[in-house]
């Protein structure tokens, strides 16, 4: 079996950097499942109606592991992470139809030699048999901090209320839906980062899975 990591947790709890460098030291792939999401609401923005073909072009047209993300030879990266898409793929992560087909995307990045994946339901739904399962948190003001920070540096204007507002109704969208919500399954370890070090975070699960693998 190709063995997995996963990391769920709240936005702006810092699990996309730490699984990204725990993926590189481990040399193994990385699925940042949000993106898919985000790409799919995206696709359906622009009018994407077809489902099947959203699905088609995501595959196809987003290179997942690039900082950049390109469309049609348009960097997006702004639109992908600003205000719009960010509560649309919220708002349609809530639909089954559409978790189940993203889905099949998200399984076919478990690949030889390992895989670092991170979302909301990658403990619970996507890798049950994952042997090391992180619930990565930190408090809400931090949360709002690193969000704004993520924004700023792809070169966007934030207004921190509005953000706080942006990310108490996301949580309550994300842990209280219906489908796949997010939620801390008994097997994860709970890691809570408000003020540390993203080394001293990352040392401690890289410490599990040696443990582990
Ligand atoms: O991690 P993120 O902020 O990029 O995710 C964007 C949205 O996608 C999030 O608000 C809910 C949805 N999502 C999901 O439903 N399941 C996942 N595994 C990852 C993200």
């Amino acid at each position: 079996m190709i063995p997995v990591v996963t990391i769920d947790g709240p936005s702006g709890s810092g699990k996309g950097t730490i699984s990204k460098a725990l993926a590189i030291h481990l040399g193994w792939n990385y699925l940042d499942s949000g993106l898919i999401y985000r790409c799919f609401a995206y696709l359906t923005m622009i009018g994407t109606i077809d489902i099947p073909k959203a699905i088609k072009e995501i595959e196809h047209n987003f290179d997942l592991n690039k900082e950049e993300i390109l469309f049609n030879g348009e960097n997006i990266t702004s639109a992908i992470r600003g205000t719009e898409v960010t509560m649309l793929s919220s708002e349609l992560s809530q639909k089954p139809e559409v978790r189940s087909q993203l889905i099949e995307i998200q399984k076919t990045f478990r690949e030889h030699p390992g895989l670092v994946a991170e979302g909301r339901d990658m403990s619970s739904k996507l890798f049950p048999d994952s042997l090391v399962k992180i619930y990565l948190t930190a408090d809400l003001e931090e949360r709002v901090n690193r969000r704004a920070n993520q924004l700023r540096n792809d070169g966007q204007k934030v207004n921190i209320s509005e953000l706080k507002s942006e990310i108490e109704e996301r949580d309550l969208r994300d842990t209280q839906r219906e489908h796949s919500p997010l939620v801390k399954t008994d097997d994860s370890i709970l890691i809570d980062n408000t003020g540390k070090e993203v080394k001293e975070t990352l040392e401690f699960i890289e410490k599990l899975v040696n443990e582990k693998y």
